[in-house]
């Protein structure tokens, strides 16, 4: 078997060609194809078997720099049915649900299946991701979406069905949800989740987070409730020109974070530290 130059672009590999002006497009390579735009053609085969990172010129003259995309250029450019999660939190859905290689992660809401994707690169091939979708129309764009994101996504059950009504898992580590009212399912997420596991909701109003919010403090089996947002903002810098872009996507959603403990018998508990006041067991503490 010969082994694949990672540096050379190869038939089916996608890539992202982006123009002088910095416009983005998103193509997978085959043999005798052309890519077509206002800057000229663009042969596939001027790619195959040539550099990633390279520059390619257009039958028109015009010079496209061709990169491999990224997890997030591709989320960003896939065909959708319903509204996506983007990369920026994405990222933070990874690391403040805590999803590590090896978990058992329930979704709610496959969508498109953005979600779904970051969670099974995140769990790994030994663990495993059950999301539950209402509408089955859904399910053949996401499931096109998730194969081009994960290479082997047999880790993934899909289940058509109302996360609101119940679940059959127990003991799951991680519940992820993107569902309109989370709040119905608070009860259905105190069953399943094992003790110590972390549940997470993106949702895009704060009346709604409020409510969720309420739901979780009267199902008495949560604690260390946290929401918040998080702004992105990108920079411009050019020669003496170092600013903030004029435009940014100011909103998108908040994210919610609870965990599965036993209901609190005893009196009220304190208020929860602040992440960067925990305190290490190997820090040494002063007298
Ligand atoms: C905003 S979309 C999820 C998008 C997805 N997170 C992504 O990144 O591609 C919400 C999805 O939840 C589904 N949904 C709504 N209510 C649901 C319920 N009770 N149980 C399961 N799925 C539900 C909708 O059909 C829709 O596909």
């Amino acid at each position: 078997m010969t082994a694949i130059d990672k540096n050379c672009f190869q038939p089916q590999d996608m890539v992202l060609l982006i123009d002088r002006k910095g416009r983005r497009y998103l193509k997978t390579l085959e043999a005798e194809q052309v890519f077509h735009s206002h800057l000229g053609r663009l042969y596939h085969d001027q790619l195959i078997g040539q550099s990633v990172g390279g520059w390619y010129r257009t039958d028109k003259g015009h010079v496209l720099l061709a990169v491999r995309p990224t997890f997030g250029d591709f989320v960003t450019a896939m065909p959708r049915g319903p509204q996506i999660i983007y990369p920026k939190d994405l990222g933070n859905i990874v690391i403040f649900a805590d999803i590590f290689p090896g978990a058992t992660v329930i979704e709610g809401g496959l969508g498109s299946g953005a979600l779904t994707s970051a969670l099974l690169r995140a769990v790994g091939p030994a663990g495993r991701v059950i999301t539950y979708e209402i509408d089955e129309k859904w399910l053949p764009k996401a499931q096109r979406n998730i194969e081009s994101l994960v290479e082997d996504p047999s880790n993934l059950t899909i289940t058509v069905g109302d996360i609101y009504q119940g679940i059959a898992e127990r003991d799951v580590d991680r519940v992820v949800l993107d569902v309109p009212e989370p709040w119905q399912a608070v009860e259905t997420i105190g069953d399943a989740l094992v003790m110590g596991g972390r549940m997470l909701s993106f949702l895009p109003t704060i009346l709604q987070v409020h409510q969720l919010v309420t739901a979780l403090e009267d199902d008495g089996r949560f604690q260390l409730i946290d929401s918040f947002e998080t702004l992105l903002r990108p920079w411009h810098l050019k020669d003496r020109s170092v600013r903030p872009v004029h435009r940014m996507i100011a909103h998108s959603g908040f994210l919610t974070t609870a965990v599965r403990c036993q209901p609190r018998g005893g009196p009220p508990a304190q208020e929860s530290a602040p992440a960067n006041d925990i305190e290490h067991e190997n820090q040494e503490t002063s007298a």
